[in-house]
């Protein structure tokens, strides 16, 4: 048999500002085989995510940064076509950090950290709408956001796959769900496909905190914060004495020099509001179940997922740019091969 190659996207150089063409760089290299107690698996989906910016930085952040000349991180759906492991078989499709590659071996600590994929569902489900974004939703809302009915819930990047999920859950609660979010098509598709009660086009509205008000005349409960910056400056006068405002992330400086972090225009109000960032690994014990909740719910008719699908590995680069960019609809996946 031909021996099987591996193409790789390795990083190149941290880029100042926005990713470009230059940040990754492409080779190729023999798959790889697998020792005792390893798998070697074959990536067929792989998410391209918002916290890859901070992966190509020096800036300090909750996890190091990947060196220059390795291999991009990131989250694979991925089929085993190699095992030493009692863990996992041939032809077992799983969740892993498969990386931005073709083939990926897995030692016995990151087997642990892998877990089979959810057959109900269309395999990508498993990066978007039931996986790390799905849960992200899931827990920033119930947990720090802490709907009931009758709130109302502002989430801005409304129509991506954290926002999407956040404002449905919303909803599942008897939230009035506000969303905010680039462009008429992503607004459509908050109010019409996933059943926000409105949804603000932040790039066309011409006073944005005034339409905010108009649209939230009670002022705002529950504030799910993904973006910061302008959009965070219109939504923060509105935010209530008692509201919450969990902070998932600031996504419009993550290629700012001088960022300006949602906390301190949160703080700077002096009003009691419960604020902070938090990390979807918090709750990692009850991962599975919210898995499984999530997954019921999409069966169920109750939750529904957009997906961005790029073809092939090689447009991995132009996703990621596309996720900070705004090019995005829903889950941005990448196909990196066939299940087979
Ligand atoms: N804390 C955690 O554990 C955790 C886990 C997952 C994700 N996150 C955070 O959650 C947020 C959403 O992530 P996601 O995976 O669901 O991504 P996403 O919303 O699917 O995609 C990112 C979206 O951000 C919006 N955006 C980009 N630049 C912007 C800007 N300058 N101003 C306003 N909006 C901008 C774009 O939508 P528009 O076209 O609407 O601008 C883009 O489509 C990010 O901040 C991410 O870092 C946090």
């Amino acid at each position: 048999m031909a021996e099987q190659i591996n193409r790789k996207w390795l990083v190149a150089a941290y880029p100042d500002g926005m990713p470009t063409a230059e940040t990754f760089e492409l080779a190729e290299e023999p798959a790889p085989t697998a020792g005792p107690g390893e798998i070697v698996v074959r990536n067929i989906w792989l998410s391209v995510d918002p916290y890859m910016r901070a992966r190509i930085s020096d800036r300090a952040s909750y996890a190091a940064p990947v060196a220059v000349g390795d291999v991009m991180v990131g989250g694979t759906v991925a089929q085993v076509v190699a095992s030493n492991s009692h863990l996992y078989s041939v032809g077992e499709v799983i969740v892993t950090q498969g990386g931005w590659q073709d083939y990926c071996l897995l030692g016995p600590a990151q087997q642990d950290a892998s877990y089979r994929v959810d057959r109900a569902l269309p395999l990508s489900c498993s990066l978007g709408v039931t996986g790390m974004p799905g849960a992200t939703a899931y827990f920033g809302l119930l947990r720090l956001g802490k709907p009931s009915a009758g709130d109302t819930l502002v989430v801005s990047a409304a129509a991506g796959a954290v926002g999407s999920v956040v404002g449905q859950i919303g909803k599942m609660h008897g939230c009035r769900v506000v969303g905010i979010a680039g462009g008429p098509e992503k607004c459509g598709l908050c109010t019409d496909t996933f059943g926000f009660d409105a949804c603000l086009d932040y790039k066309a509205e011409e006073d944005l905190a005034a339409s905010l008000q108009q649209a939230c005349p009670d002022g705002i409960d529950i504030y799910f914060e993904n973006v910061g910056g302008p959009v965070l400056e219109a939504v923060a006068p509105l935010l209530k004495d008692g509201s919450r405002a969990p902070i998932c992330g600031f996504i419009s400086q993550y290629n700012e020099l001088a960022l300006q972090p949602p906390w301190d225009v949160i703080n700077s109000l002096g009003k009691r509001i419960e604020s902070r960032f938090f990390l979807v690994s918090e709750w990692l014990g009850e991962m599975p179940k919210a898995r499984r909740e999530l997954s019921t719910w999409v069966q169920e008719g109750k939750l529904t997922y957009r997906e961005s699908v790029a073809k092939g590995l090689e447009k991995a680069p132009e996703a990621f740019i596309g996720v900070l960019t705004g090019r995005n609809i829903g889950k941005q996946v990448v196909r990196i091969s066939a299940t087979h």
